[in-house]
């Protein structure tokens, strides 16, 4: 033994068996976390909000969350988004609203009122001055031990951050396979909370098949959704079939999808729209299938289990339907315009 610090497994400095691990002062710590962010070209978190810390983080390298946290070691946690697209949160009520059925069924109280939490995401926005990517927030049980009931916590806390993203509309089509990873039962598949093992493990499924994700089918057969998507189908009858929510996540794009696709039917492009239990034989004979969720919005399929779906070309009408979505996002009633500080500036320059 040399004595001398090694290259771990990952590329970066390691300590050889014997080597005296530091004990590291504040300071250094620090000096640290600064040094691993410096070398970070463009920062992908611009700001993050804190309720154990009371304020909104700007430094990458003080966006910390306490280990004892239940959130961390129990998955004591629930969490979700909204897309910042052009200056505008997307839907932030309606995922505000999930959020805060999620936390009621996994037992947390918010340490704030709705109104409140949705005011702080839009000053965290405002103060992040990013106009394209997301939001992703948490509520958790808390700090307070390593105990498994969160009983010892004095106090849950409210986590938020912003990505950039530069994302856009996905017209191109993707394969998907079938699950073999278990899906989760209804009550945990039905909130959103932070123990998401079944989902990783089932994307990873899908990238070590060459797929883009997979598709969970019930005990009974019937499709359920995605890893982190929901999924819908056309019918060669040209009716959009979604599964009935009652045993998965209800996605707030698939809820606007369905408020917005009426307008297809108006056109004359659609037959008609259902929720409801859909076997995997039914799904499988379908002429398009798509994923839909918050940053995608829609996702054309165009493949699944190695046959194609319908003509295994992207579909018309999800691409009709996509577009729906898309100026929903860009001009509908559903957004809350970011009031960024630049933009006040800019106001009284022109005043
Ligand atoms: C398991 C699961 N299903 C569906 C969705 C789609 O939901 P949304 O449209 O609200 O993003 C998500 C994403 O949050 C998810 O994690």
């Amino acid at each position: 033994m040399d004595g001398s610090s090694s290259q771990s497994a990952y590329g970066k400095p390691g300590f050889s068996a014997g080597v005296r691990v530091p004990v590291c002062s504040t300071t250094q710590l620090i000096e640290k976390l600064q040094l691993k962010w410096s070398t970070v070209k463009e920062q992908p978190y611009p700001a993050m909000y804190s309720s154990y810390f009371g304020g909104i983080i700007l430094d990458p390298a003080m966006m910390l969350v306490p280990i004892d946290d239940h959130m961390v070691h129990r998955g004591h946690g629930v969490f979700d988004t909204a897309v910042i697209l052009n200056g505008y949160l997307y839907e932030l009520d309606t995922h505000l609203d999930r959020f805060l059925k999620s936390a009621s069924k996994a037992k947390i109280s918010s340490p704030f009122p709705k109104e409140t939490l949705k005011n702080i995401l839009i000053q965290m926005t405002a103060a992040s001055k990013c106009r394209r990517g997301s939001l992703r927030y948490w509520l958790s049980a808390g700090p307070g031990d390593f105990l498994l009931s969160s009983s010892g916590c004095p106090e849950p806390v409210f986590y938020a951050v912003v990505i950039a993203d530069n994302f856009s509309q996905r017209k191109e089509g993707v394969k998907v396979v079938t699950a073999s990873t278990p899906m989760k039962p209804p009550l945990f598949a039905t909130m959103k909370n932070v123990n998401y093992l079944p989902n990783v493990l089932a994307i990873m499924e899908a990238e070590e098949k060459n797929a883009f994700a997979s598709v969970w089918v019930d005990e009974s057969g019937h499709i359920a959704e995605g890893p982190n998507v929901n999924v819908a189908f056309i019918s060669k009858k040209k009716e959009l079939l979604l599964p009935a929510f009652d045993n998965i996540l209800t996605g707030c794009t698939a809820k606007r999808l369905l408020a917005l696709a009426p307008k297809l039917i108006e056109k004359g492009l659609l037959k008609g729209v259902e929720i409801r239990n859909i076997k995997l034989e039914e799904a499988k004979d379908s002429a398009e299938m798509m994923f839909v969720g918050s940053t995608l919005p829609l996702l054309p399929i165009i493949e699944w289990d190695g046959k194609p779906v319908g003509n295994g070309k992207v579909g018309e009408l999800t691409l009709a339907l996509s577009d729906l979505l898309w100026e929903d996002m860009i001009s509908g009633p559903e957004r809350i315009c970011v009031p960024y500080e630049d933009d006040g500036a800019l106001l009284r320059s022109k005043l």
